[in-house]
């Protein structure tokens, strides 16, 4: 038996150490929670995108009374990226949300068909995306998509 260990990076800044660029990403993710359409979990999320020619893309969830029809923030933010410029890398992702009145202490991460979706804008540029996870706490910044979803299925596991 072999044993392989896989690590993820999460490193963890106060929103103040955080350079300015970032900082302004994070606040358009939370300008961005406003317009979410949340009314069946109260739970309003914000997700703002940074391509490589400075463009900013933002986007919320979307609910829908047929539940498994909605869409989260991270979603609607990257295809709304990728469908206006195809060509261009995404640079970072900041992701905000907010509920019971309040942005959430502890940063949420994106969820698994999330991740797999921007896993693919990653891989598709070969560019790592940097992901910052905002909470009023703390704010957690990961490297790359592929450090949220290891072991992940994508292209070259087509091939034969
Ligand atoms: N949601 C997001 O938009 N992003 C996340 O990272 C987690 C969950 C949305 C989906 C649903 O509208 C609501 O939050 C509760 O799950």
């Amino acid at each position: 038996m072999q044993k392989k260990i896989i690590e993820t990076t999460v490193e963890i800044y106060s929103f103040e150490e955080l350079e300015e660029k970032k900082q302004n990403l994070i606040n358009k993710a939370k300008e961005q929670v406003a317009k979410a359409y949340a009314p069946y979990s109260g739970f309003h999320v914000g997700a703002a995108i940074e391509l490589e020619n400075g463009e900013i893309f933002a986007g919320s969830n979307q609910e829908n009374s047929a539940y498994p029809s909605g869409l989260c923030a991270e979603r609607v933010a990257m295809f709304y990226a990728n469908a206006q410029y195809p060509e261009v890398p995404v640079k970072t992702m900041a992701i905000a949300a907010y509920t019971n009145g309040e942005f959430i202490s502890e940063p949420i991460t994106p969820c698994g068909s999330c991740r797999q979706v921007l896993l693919e804008t990653e891989a598709r540029f070969e560019k790592d995306i940097t992901i910052l996870l905002y909470g009023t706490k703390n704010v957690f910044q990961i490297g790359s998509v592929r450090q949220l979803l290891p072991l992940c299925f994508e292209k070259s596991n087509l091939k034969s």
